[in-house]
C-alpha cells in the first residue's frame, strides 16, 4: 500500500518500557516533532508489561528526552508532544491482550489509521509478537498500511535469522518489513553513496586499478557495561560485523545502483555480500580484553570475543585480488567509525630522495563518527627544501561546512518508516547473506581453535595479532580521522 500524506498513523511501540524506547525512540520522534515532521502522527502508544498510566510513561520519556536531547528540549514543545504518548499494558505473547490493543487502537483512531508497529523488545519476544499480531488480525491492509519495524539483532545465525524471516513473511509481506541497523540512518554512512555516485571524479579511480587496500575501523572505548546477559555468547562478530561493519563494506564497494529505491539499492548490497570470497581463518583474529571474563554474568571461562579483525577479499570485476581489512573492538583507545581507502603507490618516483625517506600513500578517509567528514592525504613539496615532500591533508568536516547538530540515526530511520522507503533497512536476504559469512567464521573459531583468543589491554589499539594481519602483507591499520 502507498502511504499517503493526508492519511493519520498511529506508531505502536511494543516493549515501551525498556532501555531503547527510553533513550533512543521518543528522543528521535520529540526531534522529528519539534521539526515539524510528525504532522501525520496520531498517536504513539508504548506496549509493555509494566503496570504504567499514561501519565507515569510520559513523566519517564520526559528524563529521556531531556537526558538525550537536551539542545532540542524545550518544555513547551514537549508539552505538545507528550499528548500523542499514551501507553498500553500487555503481555507480548496473549495473542487476547493483542485483541484488545486492536479495538483500543480502533476505538481512539475513529478512522481507518496507518500503523507502524516497532519491535523494541528483547529478541525472544519477536517471534512471539509478530504471531500475536497475526493471530488477533493487525496487520489487516484493506483501509490502511501495516508496517513493522525490526530492531537488531536480526538472529543469532544463518539459522535462526531464517526462522525469523519465516515467520515475519508468514504475516507480512517483505516490503512491509522494515529491518534496522541504525548505521545506515547515519548522515555519514548515507554520505558514503552520495560522495561516490553524485560526483564524477572518484569513481573511475574506485577499482582494483588505483585502490590498494581498503580498512574499516569500528573502534569503542567502552566495555561491555551492564550487558554481559546479551553480550557474552554474542560477542563482536555477531553484535558489529554482522550487521553494521559489512553494511559499511557494501556502501563502500558496491556497484551503482541505477536509482535510489529500495530494491535498487538493496540488490547491490546483496550482490555485494555475495561476492565476497568464504573468510579463511588464519586470515582472522579474535581476541578479549583483559578483565572481560571477571565482569558480572559473564562465564569465568568465556571464548566471546570482544575484538576481531578481518581479512576479507571480494570477487569481482572492481575488486579482484583487493584486501579489505574490517576491525572493531570494546575497551579500546578511542572511539571512532572510520573507512580508509590507501591508493597504489605511482608506478614510478622521479625525486631525489634521501635514503630513509618513507613514502606515504594516497588515503582517502570517510570519517563516520566522530569528527564526521572527509580527509584526503597527499604528498606535497616541503616549500624552500629541495626535492623534499611531506604528506598534507585536505578535509571536509560537517560541522564546518553545515550548521546544526547531526541528526541521531533513529530521527532518519523512523521518518523513512513512516514515508516507507526502505532504502537504510536491511532486505532478508542481505540478512541472510551477512549471517552465511558470519558464521562460518564462528564455526570455524568453535570447531578448529584458529587461531587462538588472545587477550588486550584495555585502551589499547587491540592484540598485535592484528597488526601481524596486516603486516604479513606489508601494510599497517591506518587511521585517518582527527579526534582518536
Ligand atoms: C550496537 C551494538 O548495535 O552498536 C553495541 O549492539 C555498540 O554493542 C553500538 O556499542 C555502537 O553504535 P555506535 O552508533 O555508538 O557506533
Amino acid at each position: 500500500m502507498i502511504s499517503n500524506d493526508d492519511e493519520l498513523t498511529s506508531i505502536i511501540i511494543f516493549g515501551a518500557s525498556g532501555d531503547l524506547t527510553w533513550r533512543k525512540l521518543v528522543p528521535a520522534l520529540y526531534n522529528n516533532y519539534v521539526k515539524g515532521r510528525m504532522t501525520h502522527c496520531r498517536e504513539i502508544v508504548g506496549f509493555a508489561r509494566r503496570p504504567f498510566t499514561d501519565e507515569t510513561f510520559r513523566s519517564r520519556l520526559f528524563e529521556g528526552v531531556k537526558t538525550f536531547s537536551p539542545e532540542s528540549f524545550e518544555q513547551a514543545r514537549w508539552d505538545e508532544f507528550s499528548a500523542k504518548l499514551v501507553y498500553f499494558q500487555g503481555n507480548l505473547d496473549v495473542p487476547e491482550d493483542f485483541k484488545r490493543l486492536d479495538e483500543y487502537l480502533v476505538q481512539r483512531e475513529g478512522k481507518p489509521t496507518n500503523r507502524l508497529y516497532y519491535l523494541a523488545t528483547a529478541p525472544e519476544h519477536y517471534i512471539p509478537v509478530v504471531h500475536c499480531l497475526g493471530h488477533a488480525g493487525l496487520v489487516d491492509q484493506s483501509e490502511s498500511w501495516r508496517r513493522i519495524i525490526v530492531e537488531k539483532p536480526f538472529g543469532n545465525n544463518l539459522s535462526s535469522a531464517r526462522e525469523l524471516n519465516k515467520v515475519l513473511h508468514s504475516v507480512f509481506d517483505e516490503s512491509q518489513v522494515y529491518r534496522i541497523d541504525h548505521y545506515l540512518g547515519k548522515e555519514t554512512a548515507q554520505n558514503v553513496l552520495f560522495f561516490r555516485f553524485a560526483n564524477t571524479i572518484f569513481e573511475p579511480i574506485w577499482n582494483r586499478r588505483y585502490v590498494d587496500n581498503i580498512q574499516i575501523t569500528v573502534s569503542e572505548t567502552v566495555d561491555i557495561e551492564h550487558r554481559a546477559d546479551y553480550y557474552d555468547g554474542v560477542g563482536v562478530l555477531r553484535d558489529m560485523f554482522q550487521n553494521h561493519l559489512l553494511q559499511l563494506l557494501s556502501l563502500v564497494a558496491m556497484e551503482p545502483p541505477a536509482s535510489f529505491e529500495a530494491d535498487a539499492v538493496r540488490n547491490e548490497t546483496f550482490k555485494l555480500l555475495s561476492s565476497i570470497r568464504p573468510i579463511s581463518l588464519p586470515d582472522t583474529v579474535r581476541a578479549q580484553y583483559e578483565g572481560y571474563r571477571q565482569t558480572e554474568g559473564v562465564a569465568s571461562n568465556s571464548q566471546t570475543p570482544t575484538y576481531a579483525a578481518v581479512k576479507l577479499y571480494i570477487d569481482n570485476w572492481r575488486w579482484k585480488g583487493v584486501p579489505f581489512y574490517l576491525r572493531s573492538g570494546k575497551s579500546l583507545s578511542a572511539k571512532t567509525s572510520q573507512v580508509i581507502v590507501e591508493f597504489q603507490r605511482p608506478p614510478h618516483l622521479m625525486f631525489h630522495l634521501p635514503d630513509e625517506f618513507q613514502f606515504v600513500p594516497n588515503i582517502l578517509s570517510l570519517c563516520i563518527q566522530p569528527d564526521e567528514g572527509i580527509h584526503l592525504m597527499f604528498e606535497a613539496k616541503v616549500p624552500d627544501s629541495d626535492q623534499d615532500m611531506r604528506s598534507v591533508d585536505m578535509e571536509f568536516k560537517y560541522r564546518d561546512s553545515f550548521s546544526g547538530v547531526l541528526p541521531d540515526a533513529y530521527e532518519r530511520l523512523l521518518m523513512e518508516a513512516l514515508r516507507g522507503d526502505a532504502s537504510l533497512f536491511t532486505r532478508s536476504d542481505g540478512i541472510e547473506a551477512a549471517w552465511k559469512l558470519i558464521d562460518s567464521i564462528a564455526n570455524g573459531w568453535e570447531t578448529s581453535n584458529i587461531p587462538e583468543l588472545s587477550l588486550y589491554r584495555r585502551g589499547s589499539w587491540g592484540p598485535t595479532e592484528a597488526s601481524a594481519l596486516l603486516a604479513r602483507d606489508g601494510r599497517l591499520w591506518r587511521l585517518g580521522c582527527v579526534g582518536e
